[in-house]
């Protein structure tokens, strides 16, 4: 059985000033040695300093999203080699956010994954349904192309993270059943593995995001091939995010 590291990744999406970083400072005392790795990516406003508070810790940091050129005339857009120079290991790409307000296409995804992989990036692919998608019973049909569409050949179980959230779950409260996570979770596995063989497939890290709290981590880290959290709202304060931390720290085993 491969074992894999397990990822505790936050997404600050759209929030955090410069005081916010006090909660790095807190979280990073809290876990000097964790069973299991920890990231955060906050908006690239604060990513130079994130990354500064952050050094000589535990926590990785990463952006939310990359351009999929190395340079060039592409008003307010970043890099993924400025992601670097700003301390990321990480980037999220192709957060259903991002799909959403943005109009991302899966193929822009993959040449944005391209860019991270060759930037040295660990590229943190989002993947996920809508409510009306899963209700109309198209939850592996739409994830196994998002899949398909968003990852670049060149991966490994050291540049490649896949976040499943689906759409409906994020913000919400809501969260599938377990048995839902898992179903998706175990499809990803087997898509992983076809696609890129047993010793691949069976490296990349598989999280769940949507709704994660506290309150439901211990319970979703129990499902087979979750392999870690990708956490918005939850992630903001230590004193939420340390908690989920521990309880994937317990998952670990
Ligand atoms: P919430 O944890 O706030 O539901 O957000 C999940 C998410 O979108 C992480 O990328």
């Amino acid at each position: 059985m491969t074992t894999r590291r397990k990822l505790a990744a936050g997404n600050w999406k759209m929030n955090g000033l410069a005081a916010d970083l006090a909660e790095v400072t807190q979280l990073a005392q809290a876990h000097p040695a964790p069973g299991c790795d920890i990231l955060l990516c906050p908006p690239a406003t604060l990513l130079d300093r994130m990354s500064a508070a952050a050094r000589g810790s535990a926590i990785a940091t990463g952006g939310q999203d990359c351009h999929a050129r190395a340079s060039g005339a592409h008003t307010g857009d970043i890099s993924a080699a400025m992601l670097v120079d700003a301390g990321a290991s990480h980037v999220i790409l192709g957060h259903s956010e991002r799909r959403a307000d943005h109009g991302e296409t899966s193929a822009q995804v993959l040449a944005k994954a391209q860019a991270a992989l060759s930037a040295g990036l660990c590229a943190v692919v989002c993947i996920g349904e809508t409510l009306d998608q899963r209700e109309a019973g198209e939850t592996l049909g739409v994830i196994g192309d998002q899949l398909a569409g968003s990852v670049p050949e060149a991966v490994t179980g050291d540049n490649l993270v896949v976040a499943y959230e689906p759409v409906w779950a994020i913000g919400t409260g809501k969260i599938p059943t377990l048995e839902q996570i898992g179903e998706v979770h175990d499809f990803l596995r087997k898509d992983l593995v076809a696609r890129f063989g047993e010793t691949t497939g069976n490296a990349i890290r598989l999280l769940y995001g949507g709704s994660v709290k506290p309150a439901n981590a211990a319970e979703i880290f129990a499902v087979a091939n979750v392999d870690g959290a990708l956490v918005g709202g939850a992630s903001l304060k230590a004193a939420d995010f340390s908690p989920i931390i521990a309880a994937l720290e317990a998952s670990q085993g």
